[in-house]
């Protein structure tokens, strides 16, 4: 999603502003630019595409100035164009702007005779500025004036002719950054984004805005009341964003799981126990849990379905957060409403947060952005620990939403009476082996590699599971669709005659994750249905199950063997290797496939 960055510097900005738009492109882009003031005067120069396109305009044209504000643009009102690459501005103000104006048909009609140059809802934003400022009032008069007019989602960077000293930035349902340097101030989407710059950050609240000068930032709420902010120091390791080697960033993540998991589980145990705030998550008094997320995030909550119905026997109900919002689920006193999100920023699970806000009983949320704003609006929020994910394709962050979701059934579970001290030691004990099994699946890779080149010839590849495994399958299937391109759908073994047998034949690819459990034979006989019709079965299993049920499959990928219950922790690794070098085979663009951003912050 878009990407914001503001420099009020004591150099020239334009080449800090490229490096920062360098860091925002993780989130996905089709088009930037930057606008600077020098010596009152504003300019500023866009390109469509990647941001060596504008880096390139830049050399032949450069755009002096100490004061700029930059911007990566992921369209939503109108195509990637230059006429609707950020920012815009009029001859007196230039703004860069992620979200989406909701209300801006409604103040194009208001300002008629005004004259467009986008299709986008931004402009209206300067428009409207430009009208204030028109009318006599002082820059950050005419900001302030115009953000009371404005609807939808926001954060929003003002820069105006006439101030080298002044940026003005708004938060409303978009995250926004104030960071404090050495005679600098910065303004930005998050932490990632001014790493290199500082780690000093404030940041703003909803409704916020700030009027940030050299000497520091002003900061007003939402009523425009003066609003004193905290001022946190970002761990280094928070803000550092490098490959490692490795030649993706999903490559790197992948290859992170064995540590992040350890990291991850070993933050919620102690002693065989798990240990998790127990005077805010309490079980007892939950008579339903309602898990709400999307995309990966949404797969998560579907495993864990299983672990909380099984090892708790607590009802549980699963939805996609922006079909959740709109529906009008009965959320009783005694539910829990639980949200799952990378990023902590989806504009989705946010708005479905806020929706149960006053209805659930207690609201948690499960995140690897801890400072985000779904962690700050939760009773508590629990960190996945995974460390920065750069990879649109989430991997590292799923495995970890797992290894905090077990601990928590493992909690429901002891807390409601449905397990003892021994067998609560005994599942930490199971848990606690998983980095080792990942790492050992991880040497899976180079067969992999090598075989997935069929796959990447592939037009359609199907993903089969019973159980937990069928969220898991709907989880590959994801992956390997959104960065390879591939039509990929993941079904439950049992529902394929149903319907998608129909697609099978010998050029479709059917991957079947089958580690042997008490539905392994059931799983293998619908196995047995695909290959009947020539399906090309890659087969996922353990040493037992290979050995049973190996004859007339394509391909048997061996698996460590892991108690079921939490088998797709460890089989998610070979999903994420076949996606992984299915897209490499293919030649995609890994880390920033086509039409995606990593945090969707736009409903
Ligand atoms: O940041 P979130 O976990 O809330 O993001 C949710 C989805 O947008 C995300 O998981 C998306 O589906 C990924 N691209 C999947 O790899």
């Amino acid at each position: 999603m878009c990407g914001i960055i503001g420099v009020l510097g004591d150099r020239e900005v334009a080449p800090i502003l490229v490096e920062a738009l360098k860091r925002l492109e993780y989130r996905g882009y089709d088009s930037t630019g930057i606008a600077t003031v020098q010596n009152g005067i504003l300019d500023r120069r866009r390109a469509v595409g990647k941001l060596v396109n504008l880096s390139d305009l830049l050399m032949h044209d450069p755009l002096p100035g100490k004061s700029g504000i930059g911007h990566t643009r992921w369209a939503t009102h109108g195509g990637p164009s230059e006429a609707n690459a950020h920012p815009h501005r009029t001859g007196r103000v230039a703004v860069v702007h992620n979200g989406i104006i909701e209300n801006f048909r409604e103040l194009r009609m208001r300002l008629n005779g005004a004259t467009w140059e986008s299709e986008t809802d931004t402009e209206t934003v300067v428009q409207l500025c430009a009208n204030y400022l028109d009318q006599g009032l002082p820059p950050r008069e005419a900001a302030a004036e115009t953000l009371k007019h404005l609807k939808g989602a926001f954060a929003l960077a003002f820069l105006f002719q006439g101030e080298d000293d002044l940026i003005v930035a708004a938060r409303t349902g978009s995250p926004l950054v104030v960071g404090y340097g050495q005679g600098e101030m910065y303004v930005g989407s998050d932490a990632i984004t001014l790493a290199p710059l500082t780690n000093m950050l404030t940041y703003l609240e909803e409704g916020d805005y700030a009027f940030v000068t050299r000497a520091g930032a002003e900061i007003y709420d939402h009523a425009g009341r003066r609003a004193n902010r905290d001022m946190q120091r970002i761990e280094a390791q928070k803000a550092r964003i490098d490959k490692g080697g490795y030649r993706h960033f999903m490559a790197k993540e992948i290859f992170e799981q064995p540590t992040v998991l350890a990291r991850c589980l070993g933050h919620y145990t102690r002693g065989g126990r798990v240990v998790i705030h127990e005077g805010e998550v309490d079980f007892t008094q939950t008579d339903r849990l309602t898990l709400v997320a999307c995309g990966t995030a949404y797969y998560a909550c579907l495993v864990a379905k299983y672990w909380f119905e099984k090892l708790a026997v607590l009802p549980v109900d699963v939805d996609i957060a922006s079909e959740f919002r709109y529906r009008a689920p009965p959320i009783s006193k005694r539910s829990t409403a639980l949200f799952v999100s990378q990023s902590g920023e989806t504009a989705d699970t946010l708005a479905a947060l806020r929706h149960v806000r006053d209805k659930a009983a207690t609201v948690l949320s499960v995140v690897n952005v801890s400072e985000s704003t779904i962690a700050r609006e939760s009773d508590l929020a629990l960190p996945i620990k995974a460390g920065i994910e750069v990879g649109v394709a989430s991997t590292k962050a799923f495995v970890c939403q797992l290894g905090v979701l077990a601990n928590l059934a493992i909690l429901a579970a002891r807390q409601r009476g449905q397990i003892g001290a021994a067998q609560e030691a005994e599942l930490i004990r199971i848990l606690q082996g998983l980095p080792a099994l990942t790492s050992q699946a991880l040497a899976l890779d180079d067969t992999i590699r090598r075989h997935t080149g069929t796959l990447a010839r592939a037009q359609t590849v199907l993903f089969m599971g019973r159980g937990a495994m069928f969220p898991l399958a709907r989880e590959g299937a994801l992956k390997l669709k959104e960065i390879s391109y591939i039509n990929a759908e993941g079904h439950a073994s049992g529902e394929l005659k149903h319907g998608p047998i129909a697609l099978v034949d010998k050029t479709v690819p059917v991957v079947v994750l089958a580690p042997r459990d008490g539905l392994f034979d059931k799983t293998v006989s619908n196995m047995q249905e695909v290959m009947a019709r020539e399906g090309r079965v890659w087969l996922l299993t353990d040493r037992d199950g290979a050995k049973q049920a190996s004859d007339g499959v394509w391909k048997v990928l061996t698996m460590p063997v892991i108690e079921p219950l939490f088998a797709p922790i460890l089989y998610a690794i070979p999903a994420q290797l076949i996606a992984y070098y299915t897209a490499v085979h293919k030649g995609t663009d890994v880390d920033r496939p086509r039409n995606l951003a990593k945090s969707v912050t736009v409903e």
